[in-house]
């Protein structure tokens, strides 16, 4: 419906179909009608739209966050755990298996709001209409989920609704960075979330790519399998091209020393093999050295580049980055990091030294005789989320996410040792 003015109290009412017009030349008939249309319009919003259903005891909006729960008011861990998934989660849907496998299994999917989204995006649904099918998911969800790196998740898309005991969970393997983060809605995301289960340390639960631990039955026979008869030198492979950390011009420039292979999207060689798995068998069959550089320098942020890509294929990695702790998460003596060189050829010349020196190669693995290391999938570790909820039922708290997981965190420009 539109208004079109064309002279002073002379105006055309057009309604969709437009094939229906009204022309009005007299004063008062003009407000009467004008009257009545706003009175239509002010129907329909108050009707349609704005109209909530009326707030039942137990639930407020999280806008008005003055509802405080008393300690005797903690309602008993429910039997079964149900988890709503707000975002897609890394885009993997849920299914009803999914916690199947966890050892922790009192948790259940509810529904994972993505799959719903064609039918929410829809013109089969009036706004109403899909406004009650969240409210209705809303109310029976002990668990709602938030994946960092999803739309909703930066365009700041809050559920209407929360129960009072509902525990909202923030969630990402990736780390803070900026190129995602910087865009981000945090201001409305402020003091939401009840849980995080990410990379940091410091988060409820961290999710971690790999760990090692003492090999508990030593075999008092064992020896070093020949990796030094590798004949290859360096190589990397990924799929991530343009990263803050520069670690494609970091390559750039140790290619001016040293043969490096590339694979994968961003190198000379496709990846061989049918997957990721064939890929690195292939290159830990062959190589000394990987390059396990990560997209971006942030505490904690230790990736599969390190763990199953280098040490579970024996391959040394050498790692990058000031802020990543390497000395608390990787097995001693396992990797080379660049902060131990002075410039980028000397490291070059290291990686040379190493790899004509069998003894010295070998003092890579040393480790071996008493660690094993182990991967884990968090690429949506999904039980460790179970398990964080399960572990923190009765206590109550809210996170400041705007500064933790502020981007600024991260070291960025990253052009320091290019020299
Ligand atoms: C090679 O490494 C060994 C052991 O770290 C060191 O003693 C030697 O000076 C190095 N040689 C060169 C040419 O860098
Ligand atoms: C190889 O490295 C070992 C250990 O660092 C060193 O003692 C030895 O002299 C090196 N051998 C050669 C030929 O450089
Ligand atoms: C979760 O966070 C909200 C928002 O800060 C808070 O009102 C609510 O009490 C918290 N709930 C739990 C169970 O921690
Ligand atoms: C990093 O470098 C880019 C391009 O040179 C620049 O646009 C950006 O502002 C820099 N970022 C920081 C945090 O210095």
């Amino acid at each position: 419906m539109y208004v079109e003015k064309q002279k002073f109290f002379y105006r055309i009412y057009c309604f969709i179909p437009r094939s229906v017009c009204f022309r009005i030349r007299q004063k008062k008939l003009h407000l009467l009608f004008g009257g009545l249309l706003l009175l239509l319009i002010y129907y329909q919003f108050n009707n349609q739209i704005w109209q909530r259903p009326p707030a039942q005891p137990r639930i407020f909006s999280p806008y008005r966050m003055i509802y405080q729960v008393r300690k005797s008011e903690i309602p008993p861990k429910p039997d079964v755990i149900k988890v709503l998934a707000w975002s897609p989660l890394a885009n993997r849907h849920f299914s009803d298996d999914t916690f199947r496998s966890c050892s922790q299994p009192n948790c259940k999917f509810l529904a994972d709001r993505s799959v719903l989204m064609p039918l929410l995006k829809s013109k089969a649904l009036s706004p109403i209409e899909r406004y009650k099918l969240d409210l209705k998911l809303l109310q029976k969800a002990d668990v709602v989920l938030f994946h960092a790196l999803s739309d909703e998740f930066r365009r700041a898309v809050i559920p209407p609704m929360r129960t009072p005991w509902q525990k909202w969970v923030f969630t990402t393997a990736e780390a803070p960075r900026r190129d995602f983060f910087q865009h981000a809605d945090y201001a409305k995301w402020r003091h939401l979330m009840n849980l995080t289960v990410t990379i940091k340390a410091d988060a409820d639960k961290q999710l971690i790519y790999g760990y090692y631990s003492e090999t508990l039955e030593i075999d008092p026979g064992y020896t070093l399998p020949d990796y030094f008869k590798r004949t290859g030198l360096v190589a990397w492979a990924a799929s991530h091209c343009k990263t803050e950390s520069y670690r494609e011009q970091f390559i750039e420039k140790l290619q001016n020393f040293i043969p490096v292979d590339t694979y994968g999207r961003c190198g000379k060689h496709p990846c061989p093999g049918n997957d990721v798995e064939d890929c690195f068998y292939y290159i830990g069959s062959r190589y000394k050295f990987y390059l396990a550089l990560e997209n971006s320098d942030c505490p904690d942020y230790i990736t599969e580049k390190s763990w199953r890509n280098s040490l579970t294929h024996n391959l040394v990695p050498i790692v990058r980055g000031k802020l990543n702790n390497y000395r608390k998460y990787l097995p001693p003596g396992s990797y080379i990091h660049t902060d131990n060189f002075e410039s980028i050829e000397q490291l070059a010349r290291h990686l040379l030294n190493v790899s004509q020196n069998r003894t010295l190669y070998e003092s890579y693995f040393t480790w071996k005789f008493k660690y094993e290391v182990h991967n884990r999938d968090t690429f949506m570790d999904l039980c460790s989320i179970c398990e964080v909820v399960h572990d923190t039922w009765d206590i109550k708290q809210s996170w400041d996410l705007d500064n933790w997981w502020s981007p600024d965190q991260c070291l960025h420009n990253q052009t320091d040792y290019l020299a």
